[in-house]
């Protein structure tokens, strides 16, 4: 209780003197301030075909998350052919911008290219396909990608394991396999686990970081855990948050805040961006930085946005409603979530 009435009070004396404002007044760099990476989540196709995009990647971000393109649809579309076009050209970015590549992602039930859907295999083929997948993408970029969502989203809501098509072709060791393949294709690289409402669902999050604990004491690797964080400002709250946050880091994973969004809209109603709306979300995104500076500074692996601007977040196309979720709006200038995010990393 006297952690939650410290923040609130932090964040009263925040709000008081620096009111929200649709600009800073100022051109700060995000990840110049902070003691920890700063990342977002890049388009290929924005990256190159807009100046403000680039621009804003540039400057305010260290650690870049390809939004698409190492997926296995994308990366991996027909049986023993690899697209490295897109990957190749962003890892070429990244070098050239001295920036950290949060490797996203190598095994989900999403986004999987046809010939992966309908494979026909034996038990003993599909552990194959995961290997050569797994090893094949990783070794390319050996020692060029910091940290890897290993596995994303293998977890339901009740602490079950998803019936993903991993599973059901492998059985439930398939995450184990995953893990361990990861770990002989490239022993340096940062191991996660990446999953949604981990933040809100105590019960699917215990589930989590027991099934990680346990992997661990049969020896497999496993460095972190994503949190995606796709908030909105009605939940969840500031407090529930940090009891995420520290459950995560007191069980010695680092904390990646991997995808964050706060939605001003989650209900879909037609709203405009009103003063008021993104003071609230400015406000929730300083009580995220309040809780995430509480972590010790080797848990702090980072906190990724998941896109530059609101134009490019994937809420509107997925939800089709309107929305204003990130840092940036349309126009790719700062919202007051940016400013306190300024003022407090
Ligand atoms: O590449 C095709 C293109 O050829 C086609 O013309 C176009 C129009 O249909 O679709 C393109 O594919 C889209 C793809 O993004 C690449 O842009 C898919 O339709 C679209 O569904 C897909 O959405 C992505 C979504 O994952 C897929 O589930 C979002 O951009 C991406 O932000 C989102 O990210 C996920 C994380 O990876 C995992 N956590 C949840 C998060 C939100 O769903």
């Amino acid at each position: 209780m006297i952690f939650r009435l410290v923040t609130i009070t932090l964040l009263l004396i925040g709000c008081t003197e620096h009111p929200a404002s649709t600009t800073c007044g100022q051109t700060g760099s995000l990840y110049r301030q902070a003691s920890y990476p700063i990342g977002v989540a890049l388009d290929m196709m924005e990256l190159n075909s807009s100046a403000e995009y680039q621009t804003i990647a540039t400057e305010q971000f260290n650690s870049i998350t390809p939004e698409n393109i190492f997926k296995a649809e994308s990366i991996h579309p027909e049986r023993g052919f690899y697209n490295w076009l897109e990957t190749d050209s962003l890892m070429s970015y990244c070098e050239r911008t001295q920036k950290r590549v949060h490797g996203h992602t190598l095994i989900w039930h999403v986004q999987l290219p046809e010939w992966i859907r309908s494979f026909q295999g034996t038990k003993a083929d599909w552990e194959l396909h995961m290997k050569e997948h797994i090893q094949t993408i990783m070794t390319r970029y050996k020692g060029k990608i910091a940290g890897w969502d290993v596995v994303n989203e293998a977890f339901n809501e009740d602490g079950t394991l998803r019936n993903s098509i991993w599973r059901q072709h492998i059985g439930d060791s398939y995450i184990e396999k995953a893990y361990r393949f990861a770990r002989e294709a490239d022993p340096n690289a940062l191991l996660f686990y990446n999953d949604y409402n981990l933040e809100v669902s105590p019960t699917k999050r215990a589930a989590v970081i027991t099934y990680f604990n346990n992997l661990r004491l049969r020896g497999v690797k496993i460095d972190g855990i994503g949190l995606q964080m796709h908030i909105s400002i009605v939940h969840p709250g500031s407090s529930e948050i940090a009891s995420a946050l520290m459950d995560v880091s007191a069980n010695e994973y680092k904390v990646h805040i991997s995808e964050l969004d706060i939605s001003v809209n989650p209900l879909g109603k037609n709203i405009t961006a009103t003063t008021e709306l993104l003071g609230e979300q400015a406000n929730l995104m300083g009580a995220i930085l309040l809780h995430y500076r509480q972590l010790p500074l080797k848990h702090r692996y980072g906190i990724t946005f998941w896109g530059v601007s609101d134009r490019n977040s994937w809420i509107r196309s997925t939800y089709n409603r309107i929305d204003y979720p990130l840092l940036f709006d349309d126009n790719y200038q700062p919202k007051p979530m940016y400013c306190k995010a300024i003022e407090l990393l």
